[in-house]
Parts: structure tokens; C-alpha cells; sequence
């Protein structure tokens, strides 16, 4: 009897340690565990949850233990620990990381594969740091080539950009640690960002700037997304109704976290209807900001429907059940060499080589005096640039790289200097110091015989940087006039630049070899010299055009309002996309204004030939079968670009669209067949009319290349 009461009196403990199980339970299903730890959940907790405590964490539950989230910047490695309350370092000593190539660099490679690898790996060093999303990858779109943070993007090409994020995501999250797809949307240049009001129409909205995005939410399984600083329509991004509510959650299903950017948030009532879920970047006292008293009190009252944050809780809960309390994750790893080695592919695979007479390779073993000149030969690149910098354990530079594969006698020199990282159009380089090292340069260039330059943008203010966009089209520092001079003394030198973004090149014709390398981090220096060394055959294709001058570009050939804006009455700036789905090639090949340098344009040191393509059709996709031949002496990649033209549409439309690529690495002499998939939506085009994609029956062509402007076939086809 006494045995059988006992045994009554646990059933109730059971059940309890049951039901207390279901949340803590990693094998339940994830909405059961949702549901469950929010009915546990008091309505302080619910709020606490939705905004900042520190810089860069949000609450969890202590109570239920339910751990706090850790944002982490940024989109090619971990950012170093801030002070929990200041946005100063912590100065640690345990926080020193791998630098990825940014993501212009990975976007140049056209290799979705490596993008994959590149993912996972950031998901491990995250792990290792202990954090629950990572800030990144930014997926806006380069519209101009000013915009100060076109280094942390994937170019002009919305498919590109696509194609490169979604494997990176699916790398990262399956470590378990969330990708945070930025900034949502419209953010494409920094001048003004927290403020201007950005118009554009709904077939630029949802032919160049929306796509990536989609994407990456409905393919990559993003789990966060983070809005912009700007206004879209008037209403600020990070808690605005058509693009949060309209747009992500109801056209495309999204279940993960909206957050802030960093003090994003700037109204109550609109963060509370209008979709965000995490307000960030806050100050103390944390619980005085826009989603913590102010909200719970407007719930309270009965001024907000208090089942908005169940709902935001709800996106939050998910969030911290598929990563820290998933009970997959592993324990991660910083600077490994596997991580080294993964940089250093992505950066060979990266550099694009724009022009070479043949001087490139500069084999090895060969006597003659080098001198390489150029401050990004040793500038430390991973520093400065606003959030995506960081404090990198190691970092390879291009002069010690190339010193290590022709020896110690390299010889090298500035040529110029940059100036602080807060350098500013106000205070640049004083003059003498320029010309003195300018000269000197000249000098010691007359006695190389070949001259390796390596300069470009840098992460300065007004370069490559968040918070600006640059003042000039031009290289700065003098190095327009200092690459004439050494060119005018020396014949053979090659320009190794280094950048996030196009520039202006009036020195061109006068040099016979351009690469163009990118912040490529920890390796950038073994992966530049395996280039220009003939270590590493260059793939890269360029993801952005490089217009000749900044007035051939869309966004800057239809007045200020279209860029950079004009300020309204109350001080703030609004513009307006004139150039509408016209970006980048799209711009230039309609206009016919030919680019300096290409979308997907890049050269290598052999040579490829395209045969005469075969088109399939199954059910409704078509299939373009191109046998592609390495016709030269060394091994290499090339990227085969399918590009789409409607011949005649009832809306203008681009001369030409990027809809599929596949890169493939050939042997001398082999051929392989390259298989480019097009489906009817790869013809449609965004009806305002109908707030829809449409299929509009007529002739296509299909232009088959090697870059936006290289087409070696054209196919017709009929829908
Ligand atoms: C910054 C950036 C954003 C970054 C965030 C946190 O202002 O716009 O990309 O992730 O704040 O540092």
C-alpha cells in the first residue's frame, strides 16, 4: 500500500520533470520548444529579450536557463571583445583570430564551393569565441563604386551575390552558430545611411536589390537578418512594414530574428507592429531603450497588442534552439592551418588578372632586382574599415611573400603614405612627405629591373570604409602620378592593386600587367605571390565593373539626387534610384558605355576556347552543354557566364542579365563539358502592375562567355 501512495506521488514529479523537459529536450521538435519555454516566460522576460544588455549581447531567460545571445561582427571573421558597455576593445588576450578574404574577394572566385568551406570554417572560430550569430555576409548590392563598404559585399550582380551567399550561410549554420544577412535593404552607400530615405521603384526593388536577400532566406536558411540604418519610404529599414512584414514574413515565410543595426531603432510603436524582432546597439541603462520600458509599458496600457512579443519571443526562442541550445555544436577552432589554407586558396582563386603582356608569371629562381613599391605591400589591411575589422593573430604580408619566393635582396620602398586610419580630406599627407618618397621611389626604380607595385584603396576614412563613401574615383596618396613616374623609368612593372572596390586606372596603357587582389586577411601575402609567381594560375572574375570614369556609372550620370542624395528641411537626406534596374553592367551594355574592366571579366596565365554549345530542353528547364578547352600550356580555371536578353519586352529591360555560371578547372589540352541549367523564372521580369514576375512570351537570346562582354555564342529561343 505505503509502496503503491509513493509510486501515485511521483507520477505528478514525472510529468513535471517531463513537462520540464520539453524546452531543455534538444530532441524535441524546435516549435515544441518554443512553445513550451515561452508559456514559462513572464512578460518582463518576453521584453527583456528584445533589445540589448551590452553592446553585443540580448537577454535570455536565467531563470530557465536560457542562455543570453552573443552578436558577433563581422562577415569574414570574429571581431575582437568590446567592453561590455563601450564600443572600446577590451584588449584581450585570448580573441586574436583568422582574417578571412572579404567577401568581394570571395564573390570574385565564382566558386560556390569554396564559399561552403568558407562558412564552415567562420563557424568554427565562432564557436571557439563563443558566439551565437555572426554579423554577416552583407548582401547589398554595389551601386556605386563610392560606397565605402563595397568590400564587405558580393558586387553589382544580384544572382552572384546569391550564388556566393547562400552555401556561405549553409556553412556557418551548420556549425550551429546563425548567419545575420545585412543590411536589410537599400543600404547602398554610407553617406548619410542612418538617415537618408532611399526611393526606388518596385522593379528595382525587386530586380537588383531584393533578390540576394530572398535567397538567402529561402535558400540559405538565413536565421537572422539584420535591417538598415536608412529609410526605405520613409520608414526607418530596421522596423519598416513593407520590407519586415509585407515583404519578409508574409511574401517569403521567414522564421528567424529581425534585429536592429547597431541603434537602428528609433520608434516604439513601429518596432513593435512593424516586425523587429531584437533592438541592438543600445546604451545603459539598456532597459530605458526603444524595445525594453517604453514597450512593456505601451503593453501595459494597452496602447500595443501585447501578442507583438510573444511573437518576437517566439522568432528569439527558435533563434537560441538552433544554435547555443541545440545540443549540436561543436567547440570550434581559431588559426588553424586547415583556416590558413582555406584563405589562401580563396585569395589565389580570387585575384583577377586584368591585363598581362606576358611578363606574369615573374618566374623565380631567376637573377634580377626587384623592387616592390607601395605601402599596401605592408600595410596591415585587417585593421580599421569600421565593424568588419580584426585583430588578426596572424598576417602575412605580400612583401614578406614575395621576399620568401625571391629571396631576401627584394628590394622595397613606400612610395607613399596613407596617413592615419582617421585620415580625412582635411588633414592628408603633408605634401613634402609625398614627393620626397615619391621620389625616391623613381630613383630606385631606375636601377630594378622589374618594379612589383602594390598599392590601392586601404581602410582608411574615405576609402574602403564603413560610414563614408570615397570623395574621388581616383587612387589617393599621389599614386596616380607616382605609377606614371615609375612607369616612365621602368618598363616592366606590374601593378598588384588592392581593394574592395573600382577605381579609376589613367595610367593603364603605360603598364603591361594589372592584377587586382582584394583584402584577402591572414594570407594575402602567400596568395598574392603565388600569383604573380606562377605558383597559382589566376581565376578571379571581377564581381563589379570598373567603369572609366565615375560619370559612366548609373547612379552618378543622373544628378545628385540619384547620388548621394539631397538634404531635406528637417536636415535629414532622401534620394531616389534614377537608374532603376540599370546597375552596374546592366548600365553599361544597355547604354553601351564600355567599362574599362568588365563584370566577370579575368584574364589567366593559359588560354581557353569555347565550342559550339548544345541546348536541351527538359520539362521546362532548358540545358546549354559547352565543351570548354584549356588551349594553352598550363593548368587553370575558367568561369562560363550565361547571360539572358529578352529581345523585345513590354517594359525596358537590360541588354543582358547574368542567370547561371559554372567555373571549371582544365588541364592543358583537356575539354570538359560545362552544363549551364536556365529555368523559365530566369526569364521573367518583376510587373508592377501585377506586384509579380511575369513570363512574357517572345524571343530570348542566350549569350554564352567567359565575362559580361566576352560572349562567344549567342542561342535564340522562343517562349
Ligand atoms: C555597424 C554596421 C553593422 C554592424 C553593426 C555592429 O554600424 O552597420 O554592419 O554589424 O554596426 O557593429
Amino acid at each position: 500500500m505505503r509502496f503503491a501512495a509513493i509510486f501515485l506521488l511521483l507520477i505528478p514529479l514525472r510529468i513535471l520533470a517531463q513537462e520540464e523537459a520539453i524546452y531543455l529536450n534538444v530532441d524535441a521538435p524546435i516549435e515544441l520548444r518554443v512553445e513550451d519555454a515561452l508559456s514559462r516566460m513572464t512578460l518582463e522576460e518576453k521584453v527583456d529579450m528584445c533589445h540589448g544588455h551590452s553592446k553585443f549581447t540580448s537577454a535570455g531567460v536565467p531563470r530557465l536557463g536560457i542562455p543570453q545571445i552573443w552578436w558577433s561582427d563581422g562577415p569574414h571573421g570574429v571581431r575582437a571583445e568590446f567592453l561590455a558597455d563601450k564600443y572600446v576593445y577590451d584588449d584581450r588576450l585570448d580573441d586574436f583570430i583568422t582574417a578571412f578574404p572579404a567577401l568581394t574577394a570571395l564573390a570574385a572566385t565564382w566558386n560556390p564551393e569554396l564559399a561552403y568551406e568558407y562558412g564552415q570554417a567562420l563557424g568554427d572560430e565562432a564557436l571557439y569565441r563563443g558566439k551565437t550569430v555572426m554579423l554577416g555576409p552583407g548582401l547589398n548590392i554595389c551601386r556605386t563604386p563610392l560606397n565605402g563598404r563595397n568590400f564587405e559585399y558580393m558586387g553589382e550582380d544580384p544572382m552572384l551575390c546569391a550564388e556566393m551567399a547562400i552555401p556561405y550561410i549553409q556553412g556557418l549554420q551548420s556549425k550551429g552558430v546563425a548567419a545575420c544577412v545585412k543590411h536589410f535593404a537599400l543600404n547602398n552607400q554610407e553617406n548619410w545611411r542612418l538617415d537618408i530615405d532611399v526611393q526606388c521603384s518596385d522593379r528595382a526593388l525587386h530586380e537588383i536589390y531584393l533578390p540576394a536577400f530572398k535567397r538567402a532566406v529561402a535558400e540559405g536558411g538565413a536565421w537572422a537578418l539584420m535591417g538598415g540604418y536608412n529609410r526605405v519610404r520613409g520608414e526607418h529599414a530596421s522596423h519598416n512594414k513593407l520590407l519586415l512584414c509585407d515583404i519578409l514574413r508574409r511574401q517569403w515565410n521567414y522564421d528567424g530574428v529581425v534585429v536592429s543595426d547597431w541603434g537602428g531603432a528609433h520608434d516604439t510603436f513601429q518596432a513593435a507592429n512593424n516586425g523587429l524582432d531584437v533592438e541592438m546597439g543600445t546604451s545603459s541603462p539598456y532597459n530605458k531603450n526603444i524595445l525594453a520600458d517604453p514597450y512593456l509599458e505601451a503593453m501595459r496600457s494597452g496602447l500595443i497588442d501585447s501578442t507583438t512579443v510573444n511573437e518576437k519571443v517566439r522568432n528569439i526562442l527558435r533563434l537560441i534552439f538552433r544554435t547555443s541550445m541545440s545540443g549540436k555544436r561543436g567547440f570550434g577552432a581559431i588559426c588553424t592551418p586547415a583556416h590558413y589554407e582555406l584563405c589562401r586558396q580563396i585569395g589565389e582563386e580570387s585575384i583577377v588578372l586584368l591585363k598581362n603582356n606576358g611578363i606574369l608569371p615573374l618566374e623565380p629562381n631567376q637573377k634580377r632586382r626587384i623592387l616592390v613599391v607601395g605601402e599596401n605591400a605592408t600595410l596591415p589591411l585587417n585593421l580599421a574599415g569600421g565593424s568588419s575589422e580584426l585583430k588578426v593573430k596572424d598576417m602575412y604580408s605580400p612583401l614578406d611573400a614575395i621576399r620568401n619566393i625571391y629571396g631576401e635582396e627584394v628590394v622595397y620602398t613606400p612610395g607613399y603614405k596613407s596617413g592615419p586610419y582617421t585620415y580625412n580630406v582635411e588633414n592628408p599627407v603633408p605634401q613634402e612627405v609625398t614627393e620626397s618618397l615619391h621620389r625616391e621611389a623613381v630613383a630606385m626604380a631606375r636601377q630594378a629591373d622589374v618594379v612589383i607595385y602594390i598599392g590601392g584603396l586601404n581602410k582608411n576614412s574615405y576609402q574602403d570604409c564603413e560610414n563614408r563613401d570615397r570623395y574621388t574615383y581616383n587612387l589617393i596618396f599621389g599614386q596616380d602620378s607616382l605609377i606614371n613616374a615609375l612607369a616612365d623609368v621602368n618598363p616592366n612593372i606590374i601593378v598588384a592593386n588592392i581593394s574592395g572596390a573600382p577605381f579609376a586606372m589613367p595610367w593603364i596603357d603605360k603598364v603591361p600587367a594589372v592584377i587586382q587582389s582584394w583584402y584577402l586577411g591572414t594570407m594575402i601575402g602567400p596568395a598574392m605571390a603565388d600569383v604573380i609567381s606562377g605558383r597559382a594560375n589566376p581565376s578571379g572574375k571581377l564581381p563589379f565593373s570598373f567603369p572609366k570614369r565615375i560619370e559612366d556609372c548609373g547612379a552618378h550620370a543622373l544628378g545628385q539626387l540619384s547620388y548621394p542624395g539631397v538634404e531635406d528641411a528637417d536636415g535629414r537626406h532622401h534620394q531616389e534610384y534614377l537608374d532603376d534596374i540599370m546597375v552596374g553592367y546592366r548600365w553599361y551594355d544597355t547604354k553601351k558605355i564600355p567599362a574599362l574592366f568588365p563584370f566577370g571579366y579575368g584574364l589567366s596565365y593559359t588560354t581557353f576556347k569555347c565550342g559550339k554549345p548544345t541546348l536541351e530542353k527538359h520539362g521546362q528547364n532548358w540545358t546549354v552543354d559547352v565543351p570548354v578547352t584549356n588551349t594553352g600550356k598550363t593548368d587553370g580555371k575558367e568561369t562560363l557566364q550565361l547571360y539572358v536578353c529578352d529581345v523585345k519586352s513590354r517594359l525596358p529591360r537590360p541588354a543582358k542579365e547574368l542567370k547561371a555560371f559554372s567555373k571549371v578547372y582544365l588541364k592543358p589540352g583537356e575539354t570538359k563539358n560545362v552544363i549551364l541549367t536556365l529555368s523559365p523564372d530566369d526569364l521573367k521580369y518583376y510587373d508592377p502592375e501585377v506586384s509579380d514576375w511575369v513570363l512574357e512570351p517572345g524571343k530570348f537570346q542566350l549569350l554564352i562567355g567567359t565575362s559580361s562582354t566576352n560572349i562567344s555564342h549567342k542561342i535564340n529561343i522562343e517562349i
